[in-house]
């Protein structure tokens, strides 16, 4: 059997007490929409009082340091966001990389160091539309992952990979789902190389990301190999949240 749909809302550089409120709608809601797995990824400062909210939906990180502790002015290790309530982490994500210059070395060591902190990862890639129109996209993606992926171990039951073309990200703009269903296939085939064959029930989920709406989530959700979404700006409400988490289970139901 397949895991369940994951639909992350990533919440970026939005959201203070007042959106607690939307928290519990989405956590109370997720309790009966169970076909589906449902989280939320806050700003730091919200990851506490998020979670407390939640008795349903995980919690996560957008982002962590590689570092365990010391003089990092700023920044928030693994096991920080581990000890305020975040059960994952989201990492590499186009912004923090354009953003923050972070490479896919730094991408990797974050990894590396949120497992060993017992935390979920959720590794993002993409290409911009650049890469797109020159017919790089596929190598510009795996080639992110190869040097983006944590290894060794059991990783590969922590991990989830997001797939998040950089020109649909709040652009309105969604990929054809023949090219989605090409790139999963494609991370797929990495990951197969990299992890080798999965246990039952353990396959590594891969999300798309970039403009998930409650319109578009069911036709994005039925694509081949997509496990899930990674939701920015309609996360930002439980109507719009919700609304994606219903058309995940319309999918899922489709599917069954
Ligand atoms: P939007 O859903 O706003 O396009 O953002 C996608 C994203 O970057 C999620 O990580």
């Amino acid at each position: 059997m397949a895991q369940r749909p994951y639909i992350v809302g990533n919440w970026k550089m939005n959201g203070t007490r007042a959106m607690l409120s939307e928290a519990r709608a989405i956590d109370r809601a997720s309790q009966r929409l169970m076909k589906v797995e449902v989280a939320v990824a806050p700003p730091f400062t919200l990851i506490h009082a998020t979670r407390k909210e939640a008795q349903q939906m995980a919690i996560g990180a957008q982002d962590c340091h590689a570092g365990s502790e010391g003089a990092h002015t700023g920044d928030v290790s693994a096991s920080m966001v581990a000890d305020a309530g975040a059960s994952f982490v989201i990492l590499g994500h186009s912004e923090r990389r354009q953003n923050h210059t972070e490479t896919d070395e730094m991408v990797k060591a974050k990894a590396d160091s949120a497992i060993e902190a017992g935390l979920k990862v959720i590794v993002c890639c993409g290409e911009t539309e650049a890469d797109r129109d020159a017919g790089k996209a596929i190598d510009v993606v795996t080639s992110q992952l190869r040097g983006s992926l944590p290894v060794g171990g059991d990783v590969a039951e922590r991990l989830t990979v997001a797939y998040e073309p950089v020109w649909a990200i709040g652009t309105g703009r969604v990929a054809a789902d023949s090219d989605v269903a090409e790139m999963h296939a494609a991370i797929r085939a990495l990951l197969l190389e990299l992890y080798g064959e999965p246990e039952e029930d353990s396959e590594v989920r891969i999300l798309y990301g970039g403009s998930v709406k409650p319109e578009n989530a069911a036709q994005i959700l039925s694509i081949a190999d997509v496990g899930g979404a990674l939701v920015g700006g309609a996360s930002l409400t439980a109507e719009s949240f919700l609304g994606i988490v219903m058309g995940a289970t319309e999918a899922e139901e489709a599917a069954a």
